[in-house]
């Protein structure tokens, strides 16, 4: 605005502003516009607005699997997967959670409610057998749960329409899958719970991936292998205790821009 612009003029025009609601309304959004695109538009170019943590993967076919089950059973209505950096938290439950270690959960399942534990780390936490009776009958292990009965897993043989769908969809959202991993994904899927089949590079794809039966049961591929895989892996990837992760969390301690 020009220095010489009469003062008078520039009042005439915000009286005739205030006093017609729709041009103000009109001026309001766009200032309010102008705000919302210069905190939100830089996060579209910035290429990581989460740094990458070492030893953190895609999920495998079967982790993934596992993982819609959970999702389809509601367990996140009861248990949460994010565990705050308080002392009580991760004195019980571990390291606290970094947020690259949901950077590939489509829908990401942190939760907000704790009926149950928080899971986000109970990965190597109990033996397969645990979770399997554990999931059939919750009240034989822990007499007071008041977790429902999932004896129906075991029975469900696993099916999973398209698994390379699947990994494609999850690709077009930002998960790197590679070609391999799609084109495989249907073999990856059953190999990982089946002893006796041949699991090929799945492990080198995925590192740290657990190949084993999970149910108890060699001879079929069940809800229950995959939802046990899925929960033997949680919190297992990341060495949140490794140099490499001290590192991130320090840099985006003392950094600013990184912390949210
Ligand atoms: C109605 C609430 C409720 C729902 C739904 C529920 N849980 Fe639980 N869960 C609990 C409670 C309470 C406990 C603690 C007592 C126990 O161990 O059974 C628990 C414990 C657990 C534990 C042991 C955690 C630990 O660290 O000791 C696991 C694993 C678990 N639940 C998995 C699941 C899965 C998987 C599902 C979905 C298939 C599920 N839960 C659904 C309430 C629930």
């Amino acid at each position: 605005m020009s220095k010489n612009a009469p003062h008078s003029d520039v009042f005439e025009g915000h009286k005739r502003l205030e006093k017609n609601v729709t041009l103000l309304a009109a001026a309001t959004l766009l200032v309010v516009a102008i705000g919302g695109i210069v905190e939100i538009a830089p996060l579209f170019w910035i290429d990581n607005t989460i740094e990458k943590v070492e030893g953190m993967r895609p999920y495998t076919p079967l982790e993934q699997a596992g993982r819609d089950i959970y999702v389809r059973e509601g367990c996140y209505t009861c248990h949460s997967q994010m565990i705050r950096p308080f002392r009580d938290e991760v004195e019980r439950y571990g390291h606290y959670s970094l947020a690259a270690e949901s950077m590939y959960d489509h829908p990401f399942q942190w939760g907000s409610k704790r009926t149950g534990p928080d899971l986000a780390r109970v990965g190597g936490k109990y033996s397969d057998d645990w979770h399997v009776q554990h999931l059939k009958a919750p009240r034989s292990v822990v007499p007071e749960s008041i977790m429902p009965n999932y004896s129906f897993l075991a029975e469900a043989e696993l099916h999973v329409a398209d698994p390379a769908a699947n990994l494609t969809a999850l690709r077009r959202v930002g998960v790197p899958y590679s070609d391999t991993d799609i084109a495989q994904a249907s073999t990856d899927l059953m190999a990982q719970a089946d002893p006796d089949a041949d699991a090929g590079d799945l492990a080198t794809r995925y590192p740290k991936a657990q190949v084993r039966d999970f149910d108890g049961d060699p001879k079929r591929v069940t809800e229950m292998d995959a939802l046990v895989a899925y929960l033997q892996m949680l919190g297992t990837l990341v060495d949140v205790n490794s140099a490499a992760a001290q590192e991130v969390l320090t840099k985006s301690s003392q950094g600013g821009e990184q912390g949210q």
